[in-house]
């Protein structure tokens, strides 16, 4: 394992995936936890994020002189650079300029282990306002740039390394052939952590945990429970049951695609439960956005539970004990939730599969250790269709959440159908893999008059919200090409005759929300 430790920037977790994408396994842990624990978890190597913080403020992160003296392989990034530096004896100034965006490095040391074979000037991403002036005594300046000079360093001997740049975002050129030179030259780690690696791993530790007994998984239609559900399915096939409920609020063929390409790539036993009526009947006559993503949550609970509770009792008196629940818990969540210490903090999802408070099972989360390309790649390789593994982030609480207004069971199915004509013809123009998502909203209280034909309409618009995003806490708006929107506007409003209009929404997040509630 390599260890990135977290400075509090949001660079720790694209540190530990731009590792992984080299194939070396990597975790997070916090830059308040001691050095001797760290040690104590045995790290190839160790990897010092970047921070927002000067090395000289007040609270600034610091960190024991100990951990370079271990033997283990270090490497500083940014604020770990300074660190570094400063902890061994170098100089970083306050130099009260700041260096920000894309600067050209001039490498000096072209034999150096980080920058062999990469150009003597390329272009850098950076980002700090202090800045090291000399490097500690034994160390080589590798780098610097017009405004820093020492940009990089490195002694082989102790194999300690650092750089002032950040080299795993896109913007610096070199940046992953850097950090790959530190893993196998400066650390002498192998590229070995591969899908195969990770789903023959689980597959015999699920194996072993669940022995003889049998596990539940609620299905939502999303990627990662298909993929946990289908991990655990690999693991202990006939043991698991995967539980479905259909609110009724799903898109189009989507409980078609899990009732048939999931059972048909996992051969998985599933039940589905259709409870639309009950999730109808409940959303009645309620158009305030909170109240009815409670009512879902509600409801969906109450079903699942009810489900579960079945199958206990079946389990019960064919004589087998159902001790285990599936979760699709991914990294992310368990380092936001202060984890990745392997304590059991489970995070409470917002989404409509959210679990009760109170739950018997022990929970198996083959997931947990995964950022969300990793669980597609995983996808891939147990044999999920890319229908599934590719799938665009849908929100729990469905169709529900984009009819701004009362839901129904009848602009429930016009949503469906303007929905579906937006999705074939984004497919059909090859913009999937470029657009975040793309909601399609119905604004079931508005109307405006049209016409068509000879004859006057009095319809529903439509909004389109196309978006390009990274995580989906920023976004902006998908700058689509007119002819395709000139098809799906064409399409809806020929094909869905409530629909006499159709918008497009061009507000970025923030200000506006990619949901409309
Ligand atoms: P917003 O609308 O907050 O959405 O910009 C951010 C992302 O989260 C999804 N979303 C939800 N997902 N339950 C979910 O599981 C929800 O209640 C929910 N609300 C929004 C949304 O589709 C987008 O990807």
């Amino acid at each position: 394992t390599v260890l990135v430790v977290d400075f509090g920037a949001q660079y720790a977790q694209l540190i530990a995936r731009r590792v992984r994408e080299a194939r070396v396994y990597s975790e997070i842990v916090p830059s308040t936890m001691p050095v001797s624990e760290i040690l104590a978890k045995n790290p190839k190597a160790i990897i010092l994020s970047g921070g927002p913080s000067s090395v000289y403020a007040e609270n600034a992160p610091s960190l024991d002189r100990a951990l370079f003296e271990a033997g283990v392989p270090v490497f500083g990034m940014c604020y770990g650079f300074q660190l570094m530096a400063q902890a061994l004896g170098g100089t970083v100034d306050n130099t009260g300029s700041r260096e920000y965006g894309r600067t050209d490095l001039s490498v000096s040391k072209p034999s150096s282990t980080l920058f062999e074979g990469t150009p003597a000037e390329q272009q850098v991403w950076m980002s700090h306002g202090d800045a090291c002036s000399a490097a500690p005594e034994g160390f080589t300046v590798t780098a610097s740039t017009s405004m820093v000079p020492v940009a990089a360093f490195e002694n082989d001997e102790l194999k300690l390394y650092g750089v002032q740049h950040h080299p795993e975002v896109m913007h610096s050129t070199y940046g992953q052939q850097v950090l790959e030179h530190f893993l196998y030259r400066g650390a002498g780690l192998a590229p070995s952590w591969t899908t195969t690696s990770i789903v023959d791993e689980q597959v015999e530790a699920i194996r072993e945990r669940v022995g003889g007994k049998r596990a539940i998984c609620g299905l939502s239609g999303g990627v990662d429970s298909a993929v946990a559900a289908a991990l655990v399915n690999k693991a202990i096939g006939s043991q698991l049951t995967c539980v479905y409920v259909d609110h009724g609020l799903m898109r189009k063929g989507e409980t078609e695609q899990v009732e048939k390409d999931f059972v048909a790539a996992t051969g998985a036993q599933l039940r589905i439960v259709d409870a639309s009526e009950r999730f109808l009947d409940a959303l009645a006559g309620v158009s305030d956005p909170e109240q009815k993503r409670k009512i879902i949550g509600r409801e969906f609970i109450r079903v699942f539970e009810q489900a579960q509770a079945e199958l206990v009792a079946e389990a019960d008196e064919a004589g087998e004990d159902v001790a285990f629940l599936v979760q699709g818990t991914l990294y992310p969540d368990v380092v936001e939730s202060g984890g990745g210490t392997g304590t059991a903090n489970i995070k409470s999802h917002h989404n409509v599969g959210g679990l009760p408070e109170d739950i018997e099972f022990e929970l198996i989360e083959p997931l947990r250790k995964l950022f969300k390309d990793e669980v597609r790649m995983v996808g891939q390789e147990v044999g999920l269709p890319d229908n599934i593994v590719q799938r665009q982030p849908f929100p729990g609480p469905g169709l529900g959440i984009r009819i701004v207004g009362e839901v129904t069971r009848e602009r429930l199915d016009i949503l469906r159908e303007a929905d579906a004509i937006a999705r074939e013809e984004l497919t059909a123009a090859g913009l999937d893999r470029d657009i975040w998502q793309c909601p399609v909203v119905l604004l079931a209280d508005v109307r405006s008059v049209g016409v068509q034909g000879d004859g006057r309409t009095y319809g529903h618009p439509i909004v389109l919200r196309p978006v390009s995003s990274e995580d989906a806490m920023t976004a902006d708006w998908s700058r689509l090409p007119y002819d395709v929107l000139a098809r799906i506007s064409t399409r809806i409003t020929n094909e869905v005759s409530e629909v006499n209009r159709v918008t497009l929404d061009i507000t970025s997040k923030p200000p506006g929300t990619i949901e409309w509630e």
